[in-house]
């Protein structure tokens, strides 16, 4: 399915800013050289690119689908942790920006809240994309019949269109290529 395809692809991107994200990270840790006003650029990157867009495509259209059509991930509740993942992410960012206000404000010890939502983030989101990855695309691509399938398309499709024409993937991908060559 080429919507499948896109989100690996999206996924693969999510990943490279993750890389970002525990470098910044260590920087944090041991006092190395970091820019704090990049940390709003990495979470707009993670709450609209991977959250809204990406994470919005899962829910809204291909994990829906998958629970109203294939009864046994309904019942075995696969998707449902798939929504308690991303709620769990956007738990750690929310905290995240509490801890760069406070180290903002001076409070020196706000680097470990720093450091323990950045990375706590990382991991979760590098398990959770290994487990569409590997399981739950795969689901979907075996276990769904055509009709649904060709709505699902048809929907993410819909989408990818609306934020190419708004020019979305665009700032995201450039404002991840900015944030690799400073860090990585
Ligand atoms: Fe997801
Ligand atoms: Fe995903």
């Amino acid at each position: 399915m080429k919507s499948i395809e896109i989100m690996e692809n999206e996924h693969e991107n999510i990943r490279r800013m993750l890389k970002v994200v525990r470098e910044f990270s260590h920087r944090v840790m041991v006092g190395g050289e970091f820019d704090l006003e990049d940390m709003p650029k990495i979470i707009d990157f993670i709450r609209v690119y991977a959250d809204k867009h990406h994470h919005g495509k899962e829910e809204d259209i291909l994990f829906k689908t998958m629970n109203e059509k294939i009864h046994k991930l309904r019942e075995a509740g696969s998707i449902t942790g798939m929504y308690i993942e991303h709620d769990l992410g956007r738990l750690y960012m929310q905290e995240l920006e509490m801890a760069i206000e406070a180290y903002k404000e001076g409070k020196d010890k706000a680097r470990l809240d720093i450091i323990a939502n950045a990375v706590g983030y990382t991991n979760l989101l590098e398990r959770h994309i290994q487990k569409e990855n590997m399981a739950m695309y795969k689901f979907a691509e075996k276990m769904l019949e055509d009709e649904d399938k060709n709505y699902i398309e048809e929907e993410a499709g819909k989408i990818e269109k609306e934020a190419e024409n708004k020019g979305l993937q665009e700032k995201y991908i450039n404002i991840l290529e900015k944030l690799e060559s400073k860090y990585l």
